[in-house]
């Protein structure tokens, strides 16, 4: 709540610029920021090399699911995009849900998680899919400890991580080894980085006129900061009614924010997602259903400013977003806790 009337604030402030400015001055009024090359962790998670290790191997373990299956990996792939590039994912028993997966790059660059910002933290994310029937489907956290616990190797991961614990292996320390191990999944230096740190021949003519064009018709309005997500606050999407795009997209049976808070005033409020490595993300926006990034862009201009994009426009913005494509810290599969001689009895 606080965050939309800060955006609102924010917006004013921008168009005040804008009214009074030229256009080197948009640029400035959009506060170019690059992406910061540490992500910042919560004072009762501090990021250490343990959490992050074993953070990993949960996140790549399908022993986590009912089936024995499904990974935070399977809809979060980390060798790629961090998502799916699927309209909506596929959990256990092959349930698809209705919303897409966004990526896990860098989502520790936003103040709440999920397309309705359920979730408050990162750590309370992941204690979510594993007991979601369609996407992990375990009964409960008490099975999921249980199961770990009978891993050997696993108890020592945890004592390692936590070893202040009496108890380490508990689903609260498994959710802060989680997202310990997403914090380090950022990606700084783009060429875009690049360019706002000072070399200016980072970007093409074009990636810079589509910068320059991402500002001054309102992209930047909402997608702003060094993620391009306004730090995760909400705003209300679609903003304008569009009878053609609606029809095709479907954009409006998702209440959005509506779902988790009940409230009226949240209908159809979505988290400003962010824009880094967005070329790499297809299929966009919450329910997956475009699939190309030229085409986003124009439903944006549509469905977030009223406005038409002259074909010149989408291209050199398409460019612009193409530089936001950051370096992606080498992962490594990690040897996963065997079970010699034994297995479990997963759902079949
Ligand atoms: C079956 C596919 C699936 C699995 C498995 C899965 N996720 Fe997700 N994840 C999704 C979908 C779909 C969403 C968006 C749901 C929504 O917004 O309501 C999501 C959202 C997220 C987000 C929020 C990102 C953002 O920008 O808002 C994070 C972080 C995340 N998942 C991490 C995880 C972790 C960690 C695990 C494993 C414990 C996991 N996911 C397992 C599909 C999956
Ligand atoms: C009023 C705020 C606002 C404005 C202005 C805006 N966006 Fe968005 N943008 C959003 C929201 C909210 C979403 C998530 C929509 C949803 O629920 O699917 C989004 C989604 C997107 C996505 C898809 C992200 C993904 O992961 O699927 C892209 C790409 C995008 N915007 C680009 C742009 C561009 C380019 C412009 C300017 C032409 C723009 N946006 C203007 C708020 C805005």
């Amino acid at each position: 709540m606080k965050s939309r009337k800060n955006i609102s604030t924010r917006i004013k402030a921008i168009s005040a610029v804008l009214l009074m400015s030229s256009v080197t001055q948009y640029v400035i009024a959009a506060d170019w920021q690059a992406l910061p090359t540490k992500a910042p962790a919560p004072a009762d998670n501090p990021t250490t090399a343990e959490k992050v290790k074993l953070g990993q191997i949960l996140f790549f373990d399908p022993r986590l699911s009912s089936t024995g299956t499904v990974s935070c990996n399977s809809c979060h792939n980390v060798m790629a995009g961090g998502e799916d590039n699927r309209a909506g994912s596929a959990g256990v028993h092959g349930q698809v849900g209705g919303r897409s997966a966004p990526t896990v790059w860098n989502s520790a660059f936003s103040a709440v998680q999920f397309w309705d910002g359920r979730a408050p933290s990162l750590e309370e994310q992941a204690k979510g899919p594993v007991t979601n029937p369609i996407e992990m489907g375990m009964e409960n956290w008490d099975d999921v400890v249980k199961r770990l616990k009978a891993i050997p190797g696993y108890p020592e991961l945890f004592s390692a991580a936590f070893s202040a614990d009496n108890s380490p292996v508990s689903r609260d320390n498994a959710a802060k080894a989680i997202a310990a191990y997403e914090r380090t999944l950022i990606t700084p230096n783009s060429a875009y980085d690049q360019y706002v740190s000072g070399d200016k021949s980072a970007l093409t003519e074009q990636q810079i006129s589509g910068m320059k064009t991402f500002a001054e018709v309102g992209c930047a309005n909402c997608h702003s900061g060094p993620a391009f997500n306004a730090n995760g606050a909400f705003m209300k999407f679609p903003m304008h009614g569009n009878s053609m795009f609606e029809a095709k997209y479907k954009m409006s049976q998702d209440e959005g924010r509506f779902e988790a808070t009940k409230l009226d005033a949240d209908k159809h409020f979505f988290k400003v997602p962010t824009l880094r490595n967005i070329a790499l993300t297809a299929p966009y926006l919450h329910n997956g259903s475009v699939t190309s990034l030229p085409r986003v862009i124009q439903v944006m201009a549509k469905m977030q400013l009223g406005s038409s994009l002259k074909q010149q426009q989408v291209k050199d913005i398409e460019a612009f977003l193409e530089s936001l494509t950051g370096e992606f810290p080498k992962q490594t599969m990690p040897r996963l806790p065997a079970t010699p001689g034994k297995t479990f009895p997963f759902v079949k």
